[in-house]
This record gives C-alpha cells, sequence and structure tokens, in this order.
C-alpha cells in the first residue's frame, strides 16, 4: 500500500493518544503532514498541549501540532473529564514536551494543505468535527482536494452520552451534519465497531511489556480509562474507539461496512447527535458514508501491540511513570 498522507484531527483522550502512538510508530505507512487539535474530551489548552506530549514520548517531535476551534459551532461545550481524567490523560506520567504549538490555526493549516499537495490527502478524525466543518464552511472547495475521511463517531445502537448519541457527534452535532452533507468519501466507525476491541488484562500485559517506555504509559492509562470507559458501560474491559481508525488505515481487511445513507439530528433535545444510518435506502444513490460493522479484535491487538514496540525508548530520565 502506497505511503499515505495523513492528517489526524483529534482530542487527546486517551484513546486519542493510543491512536496517535500507532500512527506514529507507523512511518512507512503514514507521512503524517500534521496534527490538529479540538474541544472534545478536555479543553483545547490540554487536548494541544498532550497531542505535544505525545508527539515527544514517540521521540516524532518533527510532526507538527495544531491548535483548533475551542468550542463547537453552535452547542454548548461538553467535556469528558469523568472518563480520561482531569489531565486528558490520566493514568501515567510522560514528560512534558520540548517543542511548541505551531502558530498557525488548525483550520487555516488545513485548508493549505489540501490546496497545496499535490498527494491525496486522508483526514483521520477521532473528535468533534468542529475543526474539519469550519474548514469546509471557509473553502468548501477543499472538500475536492480530500481523498478521504475516516471518523470515529457515531452509533447505529445505543449512544455513550445519551441513549440515542455517541460523544464526537454529541459534542458537536452541527459540525457533524456540515461534514456528512459536504459529499466528502467518508468512512465511519461507530461504537457498534469500537465495542468490539476492548482491553483484556492479557492484551494490557502484552502492552505493558513493550521494551519501550510507551507500553507502560499505555497501559497505565488504559487501566484508568477503563474504570469508566469500560466497566461504566458493562463491557468487560475499555474500547479502544480512535485506534480503530488507524488500524482501518492501515490494514482495513480487520473491518468490515458498507454503503450506507447517513444523517444527524441536530434539533430533537431527546435525540440530539443521533447519527440515523440506512443500510438500504429507497434511492442506492443516497448513501454518502461507508458505516463499519465488524472489527476482528485479535488482529487489531496484534498490530496495535507489534507496532507500538517499533517506537523508540526515551533516555531513562524522561521514562514514562504509573500516575496516580
Ligand atoms: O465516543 C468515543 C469518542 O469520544 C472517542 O473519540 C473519545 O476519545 C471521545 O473523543
Ligand atoms: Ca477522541
Amino acid at each position: 500500500m502506497a505511503k499515505q498522507s495523513l492528517i489526524i484531527d483529534c482530542d487527546p483522550g486517551v484513546d486519542d493518544a493510543i491512536a496517535l502512538l500507532l500512527a506514529l510508530a507507523s512511518p512507512d505507512e503514514f507521512d503524517l503532514l500534521g496534527i490538529t487539535t479540538v474541544a472534545g474530551n478536555v479543553p483545547l489548552a490540554l487536548t494541544q498541549y498532550n497531542a505535544r506530549r505525545i508527539t515527544h514520548l514517540a521521540q516524532r517531535p518533527e510532526v507538527p501540532v495544531y491548535g483548533g476551534c475551542p468550542r463547537p459551532l453552535l452547542r454548548s461545550p461538553v467535556t469528558a473529564e469523568h472518563v480520561h481524567g482531569q489531565t486528558g490523560l490520566d493514568g501515567a506520567v510522560i514528560p512534558d514536551p520540548t517543542h511548541p504549538l505551531q502558530p498557525q490555526h488548525a483550520v487555516a493549516f488545513f485548508i493549505d494543505q489540501c490546496r497545496a499537495t499535490q498527494a491525496p490527502i486522508t483526514l483521520a478524525t477521532l473528535g468533534p468535527l468542529t475543526n474539519l466543518a469550519v474548514a469546509l464552511i471557509q473553502a468548501p472547495d477543499i472538500a475536492q482536494a480530500i481523498d478521504r475521511v475516516v471518523a470515529m463517531g457515531g452509533a447505529l445502537g445505543r449512544g455513550n452520552v445519551t441513549p440515542s448519541a455517541e460523544f464526537n457527534i454529541y459534542a458537536d452535532p452541527h459540525a457533524a451534519r456540515v461534514v456528512v452533507e459536504a459529499g466528502l468519501n467518508l468512512t465511519l466507525i461507530p461504537l457498534d465497531v469500537t465495542h468490539q476491541v476492548i482491553t483484556t488484562p492479557e492484551r494490557l500485559a502484552a502492552l505493558e511489556e513493550l521494551g519501550s517506555p510507551v507500553g507502560p504509559a499505555a497501559a497505565g492509562w488504559l487501566r484508568h480509562y477503563g474504570q469508566r470507559e469500560g466497566e461504566g458501560y458493562g463491557l468487560a474491559g475499555a474500547p479502544l474507539h480512535d485506534p480503530c481508525v488507524i488500524a482501518y488505515l492501515m490494514q482495513p481487511n480487520l473491518f468490515s461496512g458498507r454503503p450506507m445513507y447517513l444523517a444527524i439530528e441536530t434539533d430533537s433535545p431527546l435525540c440530539l447527535g443521533r447519527t440515523v444510518a440506512d443500510p438500504h435506502p429507497a434511492d442506492p444513490t443516497l448513501a454518502n458514508a461507508t458505516i463499519l460493522e465488524t472489527a476482528d479484535a485479535p488482529g487489531f491487538y496484534a498490530l496495535l501491540t507489534e507496532r507500538l514496540a517499533h517506537l523508540p525508548s526515551v533516555s531513562s530520565g524522561e521514562r514514562a511513570s504509573s500516575g496516580s
């Protein structure tokens, strides 16, 4: 598979962090043009700081990190500290970043990249879709320059913030509607898939035993995150939502899905942020997204563990340690 020109938009967040590490550990698969951050799990000041801590931990400080939108398009902001902790990365302590946030706004970076680059751009979105929506509103022409968008979000079954809605969509439903209606080559990875790839003690142990300091950090974060995101929903472990996006880009055969008509509820107080999907629209040309439905969990964890082992060790003075 040819190297993909990739931009990752995220709100780190524990599962975002694991997804970023997977991408940063895969330079043969990705030309990672930049990481853009958005308010989501925690406020923007923390999501951008956490993204820079992750590139530092992976010893990839050359990957630029950009700050994006600090709030949703219209609705009042919602966050998820109860899942990810007050820092957004509770459960392990990692070093501060050594490189600054880029001065350019994430939306401007994204528009410039879409207009400048010759290579088709893949956009992986791991958080609320505010940055992409603002870019599409400001520069509708970029829709043609984006080869594909793979987004973690939505739910065909039960939501995780309300019975109807999943967090990334619920946090900015109007942005999600702008994106879904933009005519993009869109693949959606909903909770129905990510709840198939949950951590187990054996999978966490395999991560913890990785030679690089990334292993203990990842295991510490996931143990903290699993207390709420896993057990809190009656799951046997923590669902790795965002890493599914990167794994799909690397090994699509680990997943399956089909074209569907997708719409976002933006008006109902009870069902705000609901992803309404129809696999059998009356007119098949109405299908505007590929929505994944299955995941090969053992294959996913084999890829994740094998790849994270490639990340270099930092000096012992900066080794990660389990946090509070
Ligand atoms: O609902 C799960 C999604 O919301 C994940 O991307 C998680 O990081 C949060 O952003
Ligand atoms: Ca996320």
